[in-house]
């Protein structure tokens, strides 16, 4: 799996050439899949400008490979992100967060104009939900949030240790198959002490790296 993911690093590469020397900034995800491609881009560092990390490990492994990095508010609209995802369907929604960096995620990707997702063929599934949908909420509406989380079927389980970039806490939602994606995203979205769910279904991927063993297959909804 380290050589798929070292392979769909290397076609997002690819995704981005056509915009390079156009001093741009380019939004970087997290994540393991994510590292590799932070990884090659170090190569590339003096083609654009510099990257809006989705977190601060991201945002330390860029730094790490002098990539210089932007805060979101200074940056404007990027013209690209790419990040992994833990789940993806047919649709190209998507469950994201098992790092534990949905929000900054979203925000970023809802600021970017084309979402590259990179992921290995394991991410790829019909019906969302076998991972667990992680959930950033407000620390003093955990036990709130959880107990409205079972009313829709969920067995929501707090990701013990876990301190999110913003400070809050994750839920994890176990036995939640996800039939509407698009639907259920809203849904979550309007439970007072939610900051972030890890649907990414009503702006899912714009383009999908997916790392097979016939090689990395490129598609678009
Ligand atoms: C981080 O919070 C997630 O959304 C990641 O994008 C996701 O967990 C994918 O990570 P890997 O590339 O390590 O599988």
């Amino acid at each position: 799996q380290d050589d798929l993911k070292d392979a769909v690093a290397a076609a997002a590469l690819d995704e981005i050439r056509p915009l390079l020397g156009q001093n741009i900034i380019i939004g970087v995800g997290t994540g393991s899949t994510a590292n590799r491609f932070i990884d090659q881009l170090a190569g590339l560092r003096s083609d654009f400008r510099g990257a809006v990390a989705s977190s601060e490990a991201t945002a330390a492994r860029l730094k790490g490979h002098g990539i210089d990095t932007f805060e979101l508010n200074e940056a404007g609209t990027l013209p690209v992100y790419i990040d992994g995802a833990d789940e993806v369907n047919a649709h190209f929604h998507m469950i994201k967060g098992g790092g534990a960096a949905l929000t900054r995620e979203k925000v970023v990707a809802a600021c970017s104009e084309r979402f590259v997702c990179i992921a290995d063929a394991s991410k790829r599934v019909e019906r969302l939900g076998d991972f667990p949908l992680p959930i950033e909420v407000i620390p003093m509406a955990r036990s709130y949030v959880a107990r409205e989380l079972v009313k829709l079927g969920a067995d929501p389980v707090y990701r013990e240790g876990v301190v999110t970039d913003n400070g809050n806490q994750i839920l994890d939602c176990y036995e939640f198959m996800i039939d509407d994606p698009v639907a259920m995203e809203a849904r979550l979205n309007a439970i007072v002490g939610i900051v972030t769910n890890g649907l990414f279904a009503a702006r899912g991927a714009d383009v999908l790296l997916l790392g097979t063993d016939r090689g990395v297959e490129r598609s678009t909804p």
